[in-house]
């Protein structure tokens, strides 16, 4: 399976660091934050990825990551012109994933404890469609949130709903078939001018085609100062 890390955006809920820095290459315990995706998906056999960027960065994650084989993967580079919404910045991994492949999406600021290799082979065995990993959150309205039904599938996603219907929120951890690009060209902008990725996994559910697994260990995304406080804090400890 090849992986995509989206590794862009603006970092807004992080300035002023972000002014002068990449968020995701902020420190995070001993290393910039983008080492834990790369370093999760080599622990899964996930070893071709797709980094996608702005260019005001792209220098300073090709001179850290080069071409990956100093963290034993082969690393591929696209940029995205402007922050357009993570679906917009998807639309870019369409040469990169060959008609019938399934990949894995991750947006570069969710670090977690786990292992993907469970995940990446359950999906390996699902026919097709889309699959994301779900974790438990005491702050649901900073996220995607799902809407389950009586039988337990998820029939839609809300995406920070000031009444979440549900504590646990979608990561940014997402699985899809090949045929999510076509999906994403029917996509149409928010009101705040961005391709969603909510409104892209909404398409799946409508169709039932939306699968989701639990995640058992800790999880952050690291938007935020507290919570890159805290993911730097779990960092320190596992690599102590
Ligand atoms: C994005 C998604 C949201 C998801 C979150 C996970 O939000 O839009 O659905 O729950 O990532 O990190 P953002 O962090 O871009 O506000």
């Amino acid at each position: 399976m090849k992986a995509v890390i989206l590794a862009g955006g603006t970092g807004s809920r992080l300035r002023p660091l972000t002014g002068l820095m990449n968020k995701h290459m902020l420190p995070v315990g001993k290393y910039p934050m983008i080492y834990y995706a790369i370093e999760r998906l080599k622990e899964a056999g996930i070893e071709q990825i797709l980094l996608i960027t702005g260019r005001a960065s792209a220098g300073l994650f090709i001179q850290y990551l080069g071409s990956g084989s100093d963290f034993g993967v082969s690393i591929t580079y696209r940029i995205q012109e402007e922050a357009g919404g993570i679906a917009e910045a998807l639309m870019l991994a369409k040469p990169y994933v060959k008609d019938g492949e399934k990949f894995v999406m991750l947006l570069g600021d969710n670090l977690f404890e786990e292992s993907l290799g469970s995940h990446a082979s359950v999906f390996e065995d699902q026919p097709g469609g889309a699959m994301v990993l779900l974790k438990q959150v005491h702050d649901p309205e900073r996220y995607g949130i799902p809407v389950f039904n009586d039988s337990g599938q998820i029939t839609s996603i809300e995406e920070k709903p000031s009444e979440p219907r549900s504590n646990y929120c979608v990561t940014g951890i997402y699985f899809y078939d090949s045929y999510v690009f076509s999906l994403i060209d029917k996509l149409t902008p928010s009101e705040r001018g961005e391709l969603e990725i909510t409104d892209l996994n909404n398409v799946y559910a409508e169709a039932g085609l939306l699968t989701y697994r639990k995640m058992s260990g800790w999880w952050t995304d690291a938007g935020t100062f507290g919570s890159l406080y805290e993911a730097a804090g779990r960092m320190q400890e596992e690599d102590e």
